[in-house]
């Protein structure tokens, strides 16, 4: 397990587990540029062991997805014990614990962050998880339930003490949601406390960002989420930066175009056309932002039914994108 996270953290960067994003097809392209290791989304434990398809479907991987962690969240120690067993049978690389999920409904159920209310909780959790599975067991956590109460450090304690075999630390309490800054002086106190290693997150949005992080909290990795969405190739840039090299990964125009065409061929095999044209969407409208004059386009892309006209949309604003260019 240490081999997994520390070589893996030497070598670039970890993708997050993105609910409805770190699919199949977005960690083998983030992994393509340069993501050492990368996350299935939260998987329902109790999905596991009713065996819902749905639920199965996040664990589809091949041999080019390693080394993949599968992330589970529920809150009864014996059904989380079950669906680790379960996961791992799958041939995942670790086991990851989602203690840091703020979803309405994952809270109400006892899950995720609220879970970082309930220490007892916790240390059952990690213990009989533990206890499932040979295969190394992760957890992440997020700094506290609100700002007034800020444990983090109490509870990775209790996580390494229960046999965890490394900690992320997404830098904000749950009532923060995702606004707000990330608070990296967390993950600095929680890896100052502990002996595993600390995996650190939270607003890596650009590569000198994750060079920033080491340093200043010496996590022994980081993990990038939102700074990939439609931006692959921030894993790119800090591996350049990791290196030592000159920072120089955004793509080019017609690169960039080729990327969102192949991202949404892997989709639809991977999910079918139907639901790959419903979810790809978002992946366009975060591939063309910050793009000159992609306001129109956005638009239209946000209001066009069919894929076929969103694609034909995005070839033409590409088109006149390269020509303003000439
Ligand atoms: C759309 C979305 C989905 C997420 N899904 C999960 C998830 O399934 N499991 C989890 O632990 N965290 C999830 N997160 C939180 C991220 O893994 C990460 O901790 C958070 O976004 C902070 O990192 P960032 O500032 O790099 O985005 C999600 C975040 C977003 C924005």
């Amino acid at each position: 397990m240490m081999d997994i996270i520390k070589t893996a953290g030497h070598n670039g960067a970890f993708l997050a587990p993105l609910a409805g994003i770190s699919d199949l097809p977005f960690r083998l392209i983030a992994r393509s540029l340069g993501c050492s290791l990368a996350y299935t989304e939260m998987i329902s434990a109790n999905g596991l062991i009713r065996k819902t398809a749905k639920t199965y479907e996040y664990l589809k991987t091949c041999a080019d997805d390693r080394p993949l962690g599968a992330q589970i969240f529920g809150a009864d120690p014996e059904i989380m014990a079950e669906a680790a067993r379960i996961v791992a049978d799958h041939g995942v690389d670790l086991i990851d614990i989602n203690m840091g999920c703020p979803v309405r409904k994952v809270i109400k159920a006892g899950a995720g962050a609220i879970l970082m209310k309930d220490p007892d909780r916790i240390a059952r959790i990690v213990d009989a998880v533990k206890r499932a599975v040979k295969i190394p067991v992760t957890v992440k956590i997020r700094s506290g339930w609100t700002r007034g109460s800020i444990n983090a450090v109490e509870i990775a304690r209790i996580v390494e003490d229960c046999g965890a075999d490394a900690i992320t630390v997404h830098a904000r309490t749950a009532d923060q949601g995702y606004s707000g800054h990330a608070d990296w002086r967390i993950i600095a106190g929680v890896k100052k406390a502990l002996k595993i290693q600390v995996i650190g997150n939270g607003d890596i949005r650009q590569p000198q960002d994750a060079v920033r992080m080491l340093q200043e909290t010496s996590c022994d990795a980081v993990m990038v989420g939102r700074g990939s969405l439609g931006n692959p190739w921030i894993f790119k840039g800090i591996s350049q930066a990791l290196g030592g090299q000159t920072v120089n990964y955004l793509p080019e125009l017609n690169q960039r175009l080729k990327m969102i065409e192949n991202h949404w061929k892997m989709e639809v095999e991977f999910l079918g056309g139907k639901l790959a044209g419903k979810n790809f969407r978002k992946q366009i409208l975060w591939y063309t932002k910050g793009l000159d004059n992609s306001h129109r386009f956005r638009e239209l892309a946000g209001k066009l039914k069919d894929e076929d006209g969103i694609l034909n949309e995005l070839h033409e604003y590409f088109r006149l994108l390269n020509e303003d260019t000439k």
